[in-house]
Order: C-alpha cells, then sequence, then structure tokens
C-alpha cells in the first residue's frame, strides 16, 4: 500500500516538473499565460495602428511589421531572409537590447517581426533591393519619409518621455530617430545612442554648447558626470529650451536642492531665476557667474546707498583709493549669503 502511494507521489511530482519546464514557445495561448513575457506598456493608444493593431500593448512579444506606406502590398518575410544578404548588420544588431528581446519573443511566437517590426514587411525589398523607399530605411538618402521613420518607432515607443515628440523642436527641424539612435549596433552603454555618449551625440549638432562646458567654469560635463538629458528631455517638452522641468529653477533644484528655500528672507532675483546670475552651460567668471562681481550686483543695485560709486581700477587692492566692495569677493565678502538667508539678523544677507 505504502509503496503504491510512493509511487503516485513521484509520478505526480514528475509531471509538474515536466508541466513547469515545457519550453514557454510551447504554450502559446496569447496574453492570458503567465509564462509570456511580460507585457511592456510603451505605447499610447494611437500610434499603435501602424504596426497593424496590437490586442496587447506593444512590447517585444507578438510584433507585428510597421506600416510602410510606399509598398502597402509587401508581406513579411522573416528574419531569415533579411540575414541572407545583410549578414554583417545582423552580426552588430546581434547585441543590442532589441535583438536580445526579439529572440526571446520569437522563440515563444515564430511569428513574431524582429527585422520587419522597424523596417516594415519586406518582399517588395528584397525582390527588388535597389529601388528605394521599398524598405524603411533610417538614413537621410534611403528614400523614407521622416515621419514613416519615427512611426515606426513610435509604434512601440509613443508616450512617456515621448508625449511631446509631435511638435517639439527637434521633430519640427525634422530630426529622426535614428539621428541619435542607432539600433543596428550597440555603440554605448545605454540608451542605444548614435555615439558613444549621449553627450558625444548631441554634440554632433550642438558643438557651440559642448565647448562652453570647456570654460573655466562648469559643471562636470566633461568630466562625464552629467549628461545633457539631466536638465533636457531631446524628445519633446512643453516649454522652449527643452527643459525637463517645467521652470529653469525646478531643473537646478533637481541636484541643488539647499537653494530652493524657502528661506526667512529671500533674494528676489534667486526665486525668478537662477540665470539671473548664472549660465548654465559654463562661464569664464567664477561660479557660472554671467557677469563677475561688483559689475553682476550692480546690474540691479546702482541707486542706492554704498552701492551707488561706479568702481573703476583706482579702486583696486593695488590703487590709489582701494575701496574692499571691489577687493577680494567684493560684495560677497559682506552679502554671503546671496542665495537668501534664514538667520533672524540676515535681512541684508550676512548671515
Ligand atoms: C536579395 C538580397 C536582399 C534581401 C533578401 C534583403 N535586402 Fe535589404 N538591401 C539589399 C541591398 C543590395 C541593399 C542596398 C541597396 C542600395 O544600396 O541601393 C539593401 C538595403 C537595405 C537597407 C538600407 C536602405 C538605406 O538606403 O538605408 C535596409 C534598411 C535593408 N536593406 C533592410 C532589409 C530587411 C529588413 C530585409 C528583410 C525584410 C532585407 N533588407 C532583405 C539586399 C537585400
Ligand atoms: C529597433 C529597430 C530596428 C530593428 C529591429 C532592426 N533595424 Fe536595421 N536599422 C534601424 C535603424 C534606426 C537604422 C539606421 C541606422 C543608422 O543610423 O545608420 C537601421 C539600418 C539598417 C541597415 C542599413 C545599413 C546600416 O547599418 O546603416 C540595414 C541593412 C538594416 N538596418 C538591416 C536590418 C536587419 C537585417 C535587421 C534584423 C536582423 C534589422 N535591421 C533590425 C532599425 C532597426
Ligand atoms: C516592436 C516594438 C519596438 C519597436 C518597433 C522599436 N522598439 Fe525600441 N524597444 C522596445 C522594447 C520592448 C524595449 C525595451 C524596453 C525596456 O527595456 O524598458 C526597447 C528599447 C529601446 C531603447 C532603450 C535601449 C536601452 O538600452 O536602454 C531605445 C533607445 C529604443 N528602444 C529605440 C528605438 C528606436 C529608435 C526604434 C525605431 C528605429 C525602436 N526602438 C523600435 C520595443 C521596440
Ligand atoms: C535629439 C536626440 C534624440 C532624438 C531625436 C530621439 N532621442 Fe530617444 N533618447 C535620446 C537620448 C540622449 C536618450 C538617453 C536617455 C538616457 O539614457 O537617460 C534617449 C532615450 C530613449 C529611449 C530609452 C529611454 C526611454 O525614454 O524610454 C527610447 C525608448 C527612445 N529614446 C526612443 C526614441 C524614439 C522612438 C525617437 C524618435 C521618435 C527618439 N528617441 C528620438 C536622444 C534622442
Ligand atoms: C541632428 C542634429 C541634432 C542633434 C543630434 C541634437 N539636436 Fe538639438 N537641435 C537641433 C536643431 C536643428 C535645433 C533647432 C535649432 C534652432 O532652432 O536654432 C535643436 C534645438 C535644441 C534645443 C533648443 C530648443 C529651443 O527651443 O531653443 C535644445 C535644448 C536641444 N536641441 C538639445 C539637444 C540635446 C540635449 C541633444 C542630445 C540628446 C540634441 N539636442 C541633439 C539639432 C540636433
Ligand atoms: C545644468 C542643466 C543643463 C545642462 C547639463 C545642459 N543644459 Fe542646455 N540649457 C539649460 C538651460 C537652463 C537652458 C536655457 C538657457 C536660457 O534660456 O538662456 C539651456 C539651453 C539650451 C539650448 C538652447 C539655448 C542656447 O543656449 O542655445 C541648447 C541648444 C542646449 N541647452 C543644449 C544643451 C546640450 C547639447 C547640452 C549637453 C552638452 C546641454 N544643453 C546641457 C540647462 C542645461
Ligand atoms: C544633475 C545634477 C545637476 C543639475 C540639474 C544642476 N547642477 Fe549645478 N552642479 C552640479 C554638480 C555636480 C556641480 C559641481 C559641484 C562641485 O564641484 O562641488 C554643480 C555646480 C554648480 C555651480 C558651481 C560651479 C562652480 O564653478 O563653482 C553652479 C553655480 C551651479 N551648479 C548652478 C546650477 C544651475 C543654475 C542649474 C540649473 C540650470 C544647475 N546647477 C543644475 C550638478 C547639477
Ligand atoms: C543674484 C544672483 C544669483 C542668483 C539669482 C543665483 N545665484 Fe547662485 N551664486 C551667486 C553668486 C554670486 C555665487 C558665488 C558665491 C560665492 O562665491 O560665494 C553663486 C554660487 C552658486 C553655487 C556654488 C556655491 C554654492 O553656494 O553652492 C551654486 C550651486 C549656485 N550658485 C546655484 C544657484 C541656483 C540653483 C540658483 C537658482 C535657484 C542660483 N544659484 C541663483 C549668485 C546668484
Ligand atoms: C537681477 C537683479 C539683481 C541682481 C543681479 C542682484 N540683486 Fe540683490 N536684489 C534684487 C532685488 C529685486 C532685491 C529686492 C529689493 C527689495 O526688496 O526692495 C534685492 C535685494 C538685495 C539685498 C537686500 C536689500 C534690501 O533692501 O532688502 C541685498 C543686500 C542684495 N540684493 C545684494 C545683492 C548682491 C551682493 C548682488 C550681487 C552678488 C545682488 N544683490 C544681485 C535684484 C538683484
Ligand atoms: C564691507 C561690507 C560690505 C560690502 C563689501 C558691501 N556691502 Fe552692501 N551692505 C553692507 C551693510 C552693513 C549693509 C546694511 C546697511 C543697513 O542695514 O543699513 C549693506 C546694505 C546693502 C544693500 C541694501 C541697501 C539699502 O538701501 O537698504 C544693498 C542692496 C547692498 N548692500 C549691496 C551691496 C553691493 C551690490 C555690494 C558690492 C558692490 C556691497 N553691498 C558690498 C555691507 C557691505
Amino acid at each position: 500500500m505504502r509503496f503504491f502511494a510512493g509511487l503516485l507521489l513521484s509520478a505526480v511530482a514528475i509531471l509538474v516538473t515536466v508541466g513547469w519546464l515545457t519550453p514557454v514557445g510551447a504554450q502559446d495561448t496569447r496574453g492570458s499565460n503567465p509564462h509570456n513575457l511580460p507585457e511592456t506598456n510603451l505605447a499610447s493608444e494611437g500610434p499603435q495602428a501602424w504596426h497593424g493593431g496590437f490586442d496587447a500593448p506593444p512590447g517585444f512579444a507578438h510584433a507585428t511589421a510597421a506600416r510602410n506606406p510606399q509598398a502597402p502590398d509587401a508581406k513579411p518575410v522573416g528574419e531569415a531572409t533579411c540575414t541572407a544578404c545583410h549578414s554583417r548588420e545582423q552580426q552588430n544588431f546581434a547585441h543590442t537590447t532589441h535583438a536580445l528581446g526579439m529572440r526571446v519573443a520569437l522563440a515563444a511566437d515564430p511569428s513574431t517581426a524582429t527585422c520587419e517590426a522597424c523596417h516594415g514587411a519586406g518582399s517588395a525589398h528584397a525582390e527588388n533591393p535597389t529601388k528605394k523607399g521599398l524598405i524603411i530605411a533610417f538614413t537621410h538618402d534611403g528614400g523614407t519619409p521622416i515621419q514613416t521613420q519615427t512611426s515606426s518607432c513610435l509604434g512601440c515607443h509613443a508616450g512617456g518621455p515621448r508625449d511631446h515628440w509631435t511638435g517639439s523642436v527637434h521633430q519640427r527641424n525634422d530630426l529622426s530617430c535614428s539621428d541619435c539612435h542607432n539600433p543596428m549596433a550597440k555603440l554605448s552603454a545605454e540608451g542605444l545612442t548614435a555615439k558613444q555618449s549621449i553627450n558625444d551625440t548631441c554634440a554632433t549638432c550642438h558643438k557651440d554648447i559642448r565647448q562652453q562646458f570647456n570654460r573655466r567654469s562648469h559643471m562636470p560635463l566633461p568630466e562625464g558626470q552629467m549628461a545633457c538629458v539631466d536638465c533636457h528631455n531631446p524628445h519633446g517638452t512643453i516649454n522652449a529650451p527643452l527643459l525637463k522641468t517645467n521652470t529653469v529653477n525646478e531643473t537646478c533644484y533637481q541636484c541643488h536642492a539647499e537653494k530652493r528655500g524657502p528661506f526667512l528672507f529671500e533674494h528676489a532675483p534667486v526665486r525668478e531665476s537662477c540665470l539671473n546670475c548664472h549660465t548654465p552651460h559654463g562661464s569664464n567668471q567664477h561660479a557660472l557667474l554671467v557677469a563677475p562681481v561688483p559689475m553682476l550686483c550692480q546690474q540691479c543695485h546702482s541707486h542706492m546707498r554704498h552701492p551707488n560709486d561706479l568702481f573703476n581700477e583706482q579702486m583696486l587692492a593695488t590703487g590709489a583709493a582701494p575701496d574692499e566692495r571691489l577687493m577680494g569677493r567684493g560684495c560677497l565678502s559682506c552679502h554671503s549669503q546671496i542665495h537668501g538667508s534664514n538667520n533672524p539678523s540676515g535681512p541684508r544677507f550676512h548671515k
């Protein structure tokens, strides 16, 4: 009796183990199966239609070919056909986030689009490879309109940080996703950027801005500790210079929280905008200032008590009439709490 019970128990154990080990692909029941890839909710409602319509939020699982209006009748041919002619591209692609994810999705569902999820159905191109437009190309002379290119990516990546892509300054200036991203090779540690780092990617077009970070005073961006995207969202925002936050000050407070206040005694221009005195990308003045002290202060404080002098070289430490308001740290020697004071006797920002 005990022997049969033991046999029964082991049989049950074996059956359970076998069921558990069955490969994901063998249990294809779209969506309802807990072993499917987690759904990546990357897209909002609209642009999914570009991928033929998903019944689930589009991740890699069950991806369909991107829609290419220039080859409406093309049929998907599958990755093996593409790589027969494009083996070198396939090798570079193999190390990327997309390739790794798509590999798993393809194993689970052999009809999943991989190359064609971005490049569109390829039968027309495979028959006539030199006719431009039949495949979604992301190069500027590839014959595919920018809008078709970006729609291909946005089919999976609309929404979130790209909520304001349409109408953004980069979209209006005809940038394609591929101006900053190269998903065909793993050139950067993360983000699939077209150059090794985010800063190098931006610098392909914004050399002047990148150059400003080489000035005497700068935040540690050339040192690799900050990136343009700490302050900007290149995909579009609701404000003009693509700032990640609603105002300049909110952007600065992300890291300089101690400047947020509120202070018992506020210095009005600090509350208004840090840019009244600082420049974000680099300055040849100390502390990223837009002008040297005391001239900086005197732009606003001129017709009152002691700042009412105009300074000249005679007032330098070596001059005929040295003035302490020009010497050393200038106004800051006394008005040191320039961003605001919490001291009961600090209304003039002395302490
Ligand atoms: C019969 C061989 C062949 C097959 C199959 C093929 N291609 Fe191509 N493909 C080519 C050739 C040749 C070119 C270069 C055309 C040119 O330079 O004008 C090319 C160009 C391209 C380009 C670059 C377009 C540009 O100008 O930037 C892309 C993208 C591309 N193919 C993707 C694919 C994909 C995806 C598949 C599978 C759906 C595929 N190809 C299947 C031969 C092929
Ligand atoms: C995630 C989207 C995506 C996937 C998936 C993808 N590609 Fe690409 N492909 C691109 C982009 C973007 C470019 C343009 C890269 C650039 O700026 O040079 C490109 C460029 C190409 C080119 C032109 C030559 C080059 O490297 O610039 C070929 C050929 C190509 N892809 C083939 C393939 C093949 C074959 C596959 C599948 C093994 C594939 N692609 C998968 C997005 C994709
Ligand atoms: C079939 C859907 C699909 C398409 C089409 C697609 N992607 Fe992706 N992409 C994904 C998924 C899923 C991830 C992984 C998301 C994650 O890890 O959160 C991803 C990741 C990324 C990442 C982040 C990579 C990283 O290492 O952090 C970038 C950048 C990206 N995609 C750009 C693009 C661009 C550019 C295109 C168009 C050329 C494109 N994608 C087309 C599904 C897609
Ligand atoms: C002007 C440059 C630029 C353009 C154009 C651009 N991106 Fe990006 N994108 C970036 C940078 C830089 C990052 C890296 C952010 C990071 O790693 O923190 C990024 C990150 C991403 C990511 C991964 C992180 C996330 O936000 O989920 C995805 C996905 C992505 N971009 C998709 C796209 C798509 C789709 C397009 C085209 C509609 C596009 N990007 C156009 C610069 C750009
Ligand atoms: C392919 C070229 C290109 C690349 C790469 C590029 N940009 Fe731009 N960017 C532009 C153009 C063009 C404009 C519009 C310039 C103008 O109107 O004067 C612009 C404008 C901007 C603006 C100003 C917005 C405004 O309203 O004044 C910011 C900020 C910006 N880009 C940030 C970035 C960042 C951050 C990156 C890297 C992630 C980047 N850009 C990469 C071409 C590029
Ligand atoms: C510390 C935050 C910060 C960082 C980091 C930063 N920016 Fe900016 N950026 C700003 C602010 C704030 C403005 C608005 C300046 C103004 O209105 O005078 C701006 C403006 C811009 C503009 C448009 C106005 C102009 O001066 O031409 C461009 C383009 C730009 N940034 C590109 C970049 C690029 C490229 C990088 C990386 C190399 C970068 N920024 C890094 C904060 C930053
Ligand atoms: C992503 C984080 C980050 C953001 C956002 C940021 N900063 Fe900074 N900032 C730093 C770091 C890091 C330093 C260097 C601190 C050090 O060396 O001790 C710095 C230094 C400074 C300095 C002193 C520079 C010097 O030469 O002494 C000023 C001024 C400054 N930031 C102003 C700003 C302003 C204005 C903004 C908003 C436009 C801003 N920061 C946004 C990280 C940031
Ligand atoms: C009225 C002009 C003025 C405004 C507005 C201003 N600052 Fe400053 N800031 C200065 C001066 C002057 C210094 C140099 C102080 C010194 O050398 O002791 C300085 C220094 C700094 C420093 C480096 C030294 C420190 O105190 O940490 C940071 C960081 C900084 N400011 C951030 C900000 C931020 C963030 C804002 C916006 C909330 C801002 N500043 C607004 C005048 C200003
Ligand atoms: C962009 C204009 C601007 C700049 C630059 C500026 N301030 Fe001010 N400052 C103001 C305003 C506005 C007030 C508030 C005046 C009021 O409440 O009557 C103020 C108030 C003050 C006060 C308190 C005076 C009082 O009556 O309460 C002192 C002290 C002061 N600033 C010193 C400085 C110093 C030192 C600098 C240079 C590092 C400087 N300010 C730069 C605009 C500026
Ligand atoms: C040697 C110390 C010292 C230096 C240097 C100094 N101040 Fe003052 N400042 C003071 C004192 C003390 C007061 C307060 C006077 C009072 O409360 O009656 C004051 C008051 C002020 C006020 C408020 C004036 C008013 O009408 O209420 C302003 C604005 C001001 N200083 C700006 C400046 C500027 C700008 C500089 C640099 C050009 C500067 N100070 C340099 C000590 C100094």
